[in-house]
């Protein structure tokens, strides 16, 4: 069984062929970076426009990559939400299209559940039940994973994202979107401790986020104290380490609360290198296991859809349906059982 998966739900558009037994066969992504980078965030109309140039170009490259042609495909995954809407609905018409000439099933794919099972494209077995941390440009989100297709949100950001948090304050310290790679970069030369932001609702129980008052506040920051790039580099480093904290702290709240070994981190966010070994520090001591996407899986790509596809396709969960539906908003707690 091999799957073809679209991902297009932002400003990255990713191709992926899947194989169910010699496992991921090609993948492209290309970011929109550039694009966006003077506006300090995602244009959907010009996102969805730059999908559409290069979604079939990536697709034949991808298959020619993976040494197969449309007789060797069996489905087509696709990024169905949530996301943007004009950006998914160019993945979705492109996947029905196909899935319609090619005489092959469709099959509509949750961006949170690709990003949450990613980890599961690397060798090392994840067993289920686990918790995971999905920290994206668009979510932040704590998952109690029961099993495939059994998600029970534990906790989420009441406001901003972490990674848009991210990109907000980069941009503030003189850094292109999407700045969140580049900003953890200047908080390596920071000095720890020079300034301390606070870790939000930390103090109250539960497993909610906010990160609106924490970026207001190192806004003020940085509008009211001088240029210089030691001092940017400080407060980088006090607002990574604020971050970081605040995640970690609510992790280890997750995994008392629920008794379990193992967590996975996935989204953009979770390639960001403090958190990781933060993590890994706090997983030791409790002798517990932490999984992460290798760093290209961190932010969208296909490859992460063909999977999840190819999982759903071998349960019967596919869209015959030539309506083209997407949902911007679609929540994890309301995907299609698989078993
Ligand atoms: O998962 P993703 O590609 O897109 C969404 O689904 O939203 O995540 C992108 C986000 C951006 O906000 C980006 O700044 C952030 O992930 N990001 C990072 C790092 N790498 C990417 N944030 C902090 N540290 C990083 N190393
Ligand atoms: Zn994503």
């Amino acid at each position: 069984m091999r799957i073809l998966g679209i991902e297009t739900s932002c400003d990255e558009t990713g191709v992926a062929v899947y194989d169910k037994y010699q496992g991921l066969l090609a993948h492209q992504t290309y970011a929109q970076n550039i694009l966006h980078a003077d506006y300090g965030g995602v244009i959907p109309e010009l996102a969805a426009r730059d999908h559409i140039v290069k979604i079939i170009p990536l697709i034949l490259s991808v298959l020619d990559q993976a040494n197969s042609s449309p007789k060797d495909i069996n489905g087509i995954a696709y990024t169905a939400g949530p996301g943007l809407v004009g950006a998914l609905l160019v993945g979705a018409t492109t996947a029905k299209a196909l899935a319609y000439a090619w005489k092959v099933p469709a099959i509509d794919i949750n961006h949170m559940e690709a990003h949450l099972l990613s980890p599961m494209l690397e060798k090392t077995p994840i067993n289920f039940p686990f918790i995971a941390l999905l920290i994206s440009g668009g979510h932040t989100q704590l998952v109690l994973a029961r099993d495939l297709g059994k998600y029970e949100i534990l906790g989420e950001s009441t406001d901003d994202a972490v990674g848009e948090v991210f990109d907000k304050i980069a941009v503030l310290l003189g850094i292109k979107y999407p700045g969140g790679a580049l900003l953890s970069k200047m908080a390596q030369q920071g000095v720890s401790g020079r300034y301390i932001f606070p870790r939000p609702m930390i103090d109250r129980p539960g497993l909610s986020f906010s990160f609106s008052g924490l970026k207001t506040f190192v806004a003020r920051t940085i509008l009211s104290s001088f240029y210089n790039a030691q001092n940017y580099a400080d407060i980088a480093r006090a607002f990574e380490d604020a971050i970081v904290d605040t995640l970690v702290i609510k992790c280890r709240r997750a995994l008392d609360q629920t008794g379990l070994k193992s967590l996975v981190i996935s989204g953009g966010v979770s390639a960001n290198c403090v958190l990781r070994s933060n993590l890994l520090k706090m997983m030791r001591i409790r002798d517990g296991k932490l999984f992460y996407p290798r760093i290209e899986f961190c932010t969208d790509n296909g490859a992460m859809i063909a999977y999840v596809g190819c999982i759903r396709l071998q349960v019967g969960l596919i869209n015959r349906d030539l309506s083209i539906l997407v949902r911007p908003k679609w929540s994890l707690e309301e995907l299609p059982k698989i078993r």
